[in-house]
């Protein structure tokens, strides 16, 4: 069964939308915890919209389970990495402009770099996941890299508006996670992932952790936090429901 890492950025959105201090990320940590989250994700962002330096460093600091920073590969967010030491980073490519993370880092493209951000990381003694698109060069040069994890991206299998494309996404998920697992990788699976898609997705084989987000929060407004998190662990436990 694949763990759960709920990701809590848009509890911050809510309390940067008035520039206040609640509600507390923080607070939503401990609850996601309390309900049976197995990670919590946060994603720093460059332009500071929703998570802040200082919930990097509280969560840090009372988070049990394993905390997972995602980030950029930006030297001034690498810093703050190294200095905070979480037990995971997801590294991301990041646009000032984006709503949200669009597609996968070019680990290809950026392959100097994100090698250099692996090994300081790895120093640190931090595990790194590559968040990248179901793709087999991506995932070669992931391993080659020395990442431990690879997370594919879900958005395009969230997003599809058909059975018939999404069956086809969801086999290209599948057939990049075999890929990512026989060259030794954790696999990882995350973004647009949500109750009414989740899981087809859980029941990918070896899949080990699913990071989700907007849809929890979503939900976590109109039934709070605690039960949000929980319904959405009862449908990830079901592995294997979905090709019943
Ligand atoms: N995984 C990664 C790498 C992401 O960038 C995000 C969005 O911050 C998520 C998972 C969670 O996506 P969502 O909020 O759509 O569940």
């Amino acid at each position: 069964m694949p763990k759960l890492g709920v990701n809590i950025d848009h509890v911050a959105t809510i309390r940067q939308a008035r520039r206040t201090i609640e509600p507390d990320p923080v607070w939503a940590a401990a609850l996601a915890e309390l309900a049976g989250a197995d990670g919590i994700t946060v994603h720093l962002r460059e332009d500071r919209r929703h998570i802040q330096d200082r919930d990097v460093r509280v969560l840090r600091d009372t988070v049990q389970v394993k905390l997972n920073l995602e980030m950029s590969i930006s030297e001034e967010i690498v810093q703050i990495a190294l200095a905070t030491k979480p037990g995971q980073v997801t590294l991301v490519p990041e646009k000032r402009t984006e709503v949200t993370t669009e597609g996968g880092l070019d680990v290809i493209a950026h392959r100097v770099r994100v090698k250099d951000v692996i090994d300081r990381l790895h120093a640190a003694g931090i595990e790194v996941s590559l968040f990248i698109d179901a793709d087999r060069d991506q995932i070669d040069v992931s391993k080659e890299l020395g990442a431990e994890a690879v997370e594919l991206h879900t958005g395009c299998y969230a997003d599809a508006l058909t059975e018939v494309s999404r069956a086809k996404e969801l086999a290209k998920l599948t057939d990049a996670g075999a890929f990512a697992v026989q060259n030794g990788l954790l696999l990882h699976m995350g973004h647009g992932l949500a109750y009414r898609n989740v899981v087809p997705v859980a029941s990918i084989p070896n899949v080990c952790e699913l990071n989700i987000g907007h849809s929890i929060v979503a939900r976590a407004v109109m039934v709070g936090f605690e039960r949000a998190v929980r319904e959405m662990k009862e449908l990830i436990s079901v592995t294997g429901r979905a090709s019943e």
